[in-house]
């Protein structure tokens, strides 16, 4: 399969500068090839760049850079949606997590085209469900599970193309939730697959279910990776980090289940801050997690039923 990487240098969701060396960091860490060496055809598409802003207000005094995270909307929207119309699978390397208000607006106007339900598998520390409305931090990267999910607050914005309904999205990871998102959180059927989840049930139980139900309804499956998903032992590269994240082991095995699942059909990379990396470690495990995702096995053996 084809893969057509998207330079997303997106840092308006939040505080920390340095997430705009995201994309140059995975093009440094080798991204291109490790696909390339997996048999994959790979194109980069370059960096996006902001379109012209328009002037907006926002209710909430405490959101910031709402005008740049509307031009990044819209052009990743755009831009994803074109990369699926290719045939191929797009990889938007971020960037902060904002990114994926357009990234899943973009997979969702091309699935409801071809008339395919989109799931989506949200791998976060945050459950990033907060609206421009109930956000403290003002910081819009914690909102975009909100926006796809079609809650109300985010009157800015375009409207959501085809929300995802609630029992087609999966949070894994989750170990920080603010009061405001718990409470809406409980009045959506969203799996919440936190830390506690999986630590009694084992990392691979809970995706396989989920990936079961996808497969069942023949949907298109959008990843959503942020670097807190994995522990910050291992992934210390981003302005949020929270303990007990997942080991090295956990996340690869992650990946190739998702591989082994041939579900996925479009992927983010989000919040890797290469000013905070150390010896690009953290961009390394990112490339390194995108193969296993796209093929690569320490040993490759048939595919069990
Ligand atoms: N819930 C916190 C906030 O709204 C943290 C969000 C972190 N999100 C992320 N994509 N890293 O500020
Ligand atoms: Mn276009
Ligand atoms: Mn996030
Ligand atoms: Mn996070």
């Amino acid at each position: 399969s084809n893969a057509i990487l998207i330079g997303a240098p997106v840092d308006s969701g939040q505080r920390y500068a340095g997430c705009m060396m995201g994309p140059a960091a995975y093009r440094v860490a080798g991204i291109a090839a490790a696909l390339r060496d997996l048999g994959h055809g790979v194109e980069d598409w370059g960096d996006v760049a902001l379109p012209e802003l328009a002037e907006v207000a926002c209710a909430n005094p405490s959101v910031h850079h709402l005008a740049e995270t509307l031009g990044w909307t819209e052009v990743l929207c755009d831009r994803v949606d074109d990369a699926l119309s290719a045939g191929a699978l797009p990889v938007v390397m971020g960037g902060d997590h904002s990114l994926a208000l357009g990234s899943v607006a973009g997979a969702a106007a091309y699935a409801q085209r071809s008339g395919r339900p989109l799931f989506l598998l949200w791998l976060d520390a945050h459950s990033d469900f907060h609206t421009p409305v109930t956000t403290t931090s003002g910081n819009l990267h914690g909102t975009p599970v909100a926006y796809i999910a079609g809650r109300e607050g985010f009157d800015a914005f375009p409207p959501f193309p085809a929300p995802i309904p609630p029992e087609r999205i999966c949070l894994y990871g989750i170990r920080s939730v603010d009061p405001a998102e718990h409470a809406a959180l409980l009045l959506h059927d969203i799996a919440i697959n936190d830390m506690r989840v999986i630590d009694e049930r084992g990392i691979v139980a809970p995706l396989r279910e989920f990936l079961q139900r996808v497969a069942a309804a023949g949907g298109m499956l959008h990843v959503s990776l942020d670097v807190d998903f994995l522990d910050p032992s291992i992934a210390p590269a981003v302005g949020t980090t929270v303990p007990g994240g997942t080991t090295f082991r956990e996340a690869h095995l992650v990946m190739e289940l998702l591989h082994e699942s041939g579900l996925v059909t479009s992927l983010d990379l989000v919040e890797l801050n290469p000013f905070l990396d150390e010896r690009g470690r953290t961009a390394r495990l990112m490339v390194d997690l995108v193969a296993s995702l796209m093929g690569r096995k320490v040993f490759d053996r048939p595919t069990r039923a």
